[in-house]
């Protein structure tokens, strides 16, 4: 049997579903480290696991694993899929001989600007960037590339702390909240304008062995500036068109200047309106805002399991056939307190229901979410792309979630 010890601070029913992934892998034993231990932890598979009091800490993390290990023999991998776990897990690998990805791989897609030094190096395009440790940092860089900027935390996540700057006004705003200083650096770019994508590949031996292609409409950034606004990603289903042509070639390059081992990337890229292309980050773990279960129903097979499969064994099971367009709507809506009522979902309902591949509504009660994904979504597929982009259409346009 191969130990293998999947950390999660606090398992989440995501994180659940690449647990389950990973007991299923052939001669594998499941083994935890969490900060809070999920409820049903033998049911998913755990044959032992660990509490530590703060589960991002590498050391704390470690100690685990050395205990586990002296219960069950030696240690095969330490994997998990949070972002903030990525470097901690990488420093428990060092610690303890673990195969995996290596502490400066991860500090290259963790750290965004020592991910656009390596870019830039590679002549990958991206934004042009400048760590601030004040604020006359910012108005200098804004003096090079013009309004509009981000900025941002250089390690941040979900659009966390992220902030467009237009004008003056709003840069003394963002100033004012981030306060940049030499012991709290803050990450600023060029604004990217246009389309944002996403480009998702499975990587083994360093090599991209597959890659799937999905649309945000529009960027989470747009979303999180527009209450209004629900969410949809879309996986087209045809993406072999010479459209990707250039992602497909730079979106490889960026991985390798990233130096990524055995594992699945998540990375998200801007179409310019004169056509050319920027990455905007990469990510060394799976998507989020469910690209996983979607990428699955593309391709009709498990991707929690794809997951497992590269990061514990190095290997995969394709290539699949891209069967289904597949889109997912997120649901939400302006207001504050909590969930009063959701209109528009029994229309949905008799005139789509038939393609909804999975849902989860928002419930009365619910506190509102302060994210992008709302309080709810719904997953719909057909082989045609249009149909499915027409049937994401209705979904927002009909649904409608209020609070009070
Ligand atoms: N330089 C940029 N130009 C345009 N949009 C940006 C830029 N940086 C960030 N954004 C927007 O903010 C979102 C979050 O930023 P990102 O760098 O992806 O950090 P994270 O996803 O880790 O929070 C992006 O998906 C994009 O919509
Ligand atoms: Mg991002």
């Amino acid at each position: 049997m191969r130990n293998v010890v999947f950390v999660a601070p606090f398992p989440l029913e995501t994180t659940k579903r690449f647990m389950r992934a990973t007991a299923q892998v052939h001669g594998v034993r499941l083994l935890g480290v969490f900060q809070e231990a999920p409820p049903d932890s033998a049911g998913i598979g755990f044959e032992g696991f660990e509490l530590v009091p703060d589960g991002l800490d590498a050391g704390a993390i470690t100690a685990a694993t050395r205990r586990l290990a002296a219960r069950f023999g030696g240690i095969h991998r330490v994997i998990g899929v949070l972002e903030a776990l990525q470097g901690p897990l990488a420093q428990v690998r060092a610690e303890l001989g673990v195969p995996g990805e290596d502490v400066a791989s991860a500090e290259r897609f963790r750290d965004k600007s020592v991910m656009k030094d390596a870019f830039r190096a590679a002549g990958v395009p991206c934004a042009r960037h400048k760590l601030l440790t004040g604020a006359d940092d910012a108005v200098r860089f804004i003096q090079e590339v013009g309004y509009p900027i981000v900025i941002k935390p250089p390690s941040g996540v979900g659009c966390r702390s992220t902030y467009r700057v237009d004008d003056a006004n709003s840069l003394r705003d963002v100033l004012a909240e981030l306060s940049p200083s030499p012991h709290r650096v803050m990450l600023a770019e060029e604004f990217l304008r246009g389309e944002e994508s996403t480009f998702e590949t499975i990587t083994l031996g360093g090599e991209p062995v597959f890659h799937s292609i999905s649309r945000y409409l529009p960027g989470p950034l747009e979303v999180l500036r527009n209450p209004w606004i629900q969410y949809v990603v879309h996986l087209p289903r045809n993406i072999w068109s010479p459209q990707y042509d250039d992602i497909r070639r730079v979106g490889v390059a960026a991985i390798k200047a990233l130096g990524m081992r055995d594992g699945v990337t998540h990375m998200e890229w801007f179409r310019r309106p004169d056509g050319s292309l920027a990455i905007g980050e990469v990510a060394m773990r799976p998507p989020g805002v469910h690209l996983v279960r979607m990428m699955g129903l593309a391709y009709d097979t498990d991707f929690y399991r794809v997951w497992a499969r590269a990061v514990i064994d190095g290997a995969w099971d394709g290539p699949w056939d891209r069967q289904y367009s597949v889109g997912c709507a997120f649901l939400r809506g302006t207001g504050r307190g909590r969930v009063s009522r959701v209109d528009g979902v029994q229309e949905v309902e008799r005139a789509l229901g038939w393609l909804v591949a999975e849902a989860r509504l928002p419930q009365v009660g619910m506190p509102k979410a302060d994210g992008y994904e709302g309080e709810g979504y719904v997953i719909v597929k057909h082989p045609d792309d249009t149909v499915v982009q027409r049937a994401l259409k209705t979904i927002i346009e009909t649904i409608r979630v209020h609070y009070s």
